[in-house]
């Protein structure tokens, strides 16, 4: 009897000792480990790489989103050399960001390609922006470029939030949070700042307003 005890005992303790390591590993699973036969150099998840992807095209669609602004207001009957050099300042920064994401994208091993982007969508001017002249359309360039600054920067933060928590990616949040959300922050400042100014100067004479902002401000 009490050797049959002790044989339980023994067996107890050693089934207990043998699946200790498996139940640590269910656990404390690393969240940076890929899945079962997915590449796992560099380990990137799936929903941050393809949130990643998003914020490329988006870079790249604020791009052309800010060279129609610069050849609008590049135009001979518009002629605002200030809004134009502006924009096609801004369409270069938007450029220089998406360009930046893909080279991260290729050192952790992805490819920073998908078939979302919509060059056309992108580059098509509002119909009702086109009706509009000169110190209005000023006005209503700098509020679009606030509000896709403003998606922009959500794009960002919904970005950040994929890749932190669970899936533990910190070197990208690092990066977007120091290299992207500070511009971003200056950015939406100086859009906001501008367009407070453009509207006091339009209230009197609109023309000579837009005119002198161009000027001064742009
Ligand atoms: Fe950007």
């Amino acid at each position: 009897m009490m050797k049959s005890i002790f044989f339980g005992v023994v067996a107890l303790m050693f089934a207990v000792v043998v699946m200790q390591p498996e139940q640590v590993s269910v656990h404390a699973a690393d969240p940076n480990s890929a899945p079962a036969g997915s590449e796992d150099w560099n380990y990137v998840h799936k929903n941050c790489s393809s949130k990643l992807h998003d914020q490329i095209n988006m870079e790249f669609g604020a791009s052309l989103f800010y060279l129609q602004y610069a050849a609008y207001f590049a135009q001979y009957k518009v002629n605002l050399p200030g809004f134009e050099k502006f924009f096609f300042n801004a369409a270069s920064e938007e450029r220089e960001h998406g360009i930046k994401l893909i080279d991260y994208a290729l050192m952790r091993g992805l490819a920073p390609i998908n078939d979302k982007f919509n060059l056309a969508a992108d580059y098509a001017l509002d119909n009702a922006l086109l009706a509009e002249e000169g110190g209005s359309m000023a006005l209503i360039a700098l509020e679009k470029a606030l509000a896709k600054e403003q998606q922009v920067t959500k794009s960002i933060r919904e970005l950040i939030k994929i890749c932190e928590g669970d899936l533990n990616d910190y070197h990208l949040v690092d990066y977007l949070t120091g290299e992207f959300l500070e511009e971003q922050h200056e950015g939406q400042r100086d859009l906001a700042g501008k367009i407070a100014m453009l509207k006091k100067m339009l209230v009197t004479n609109p023309h000579l307003g837009a005119y002198i902002f161009d000027k001064q401000n742009m």
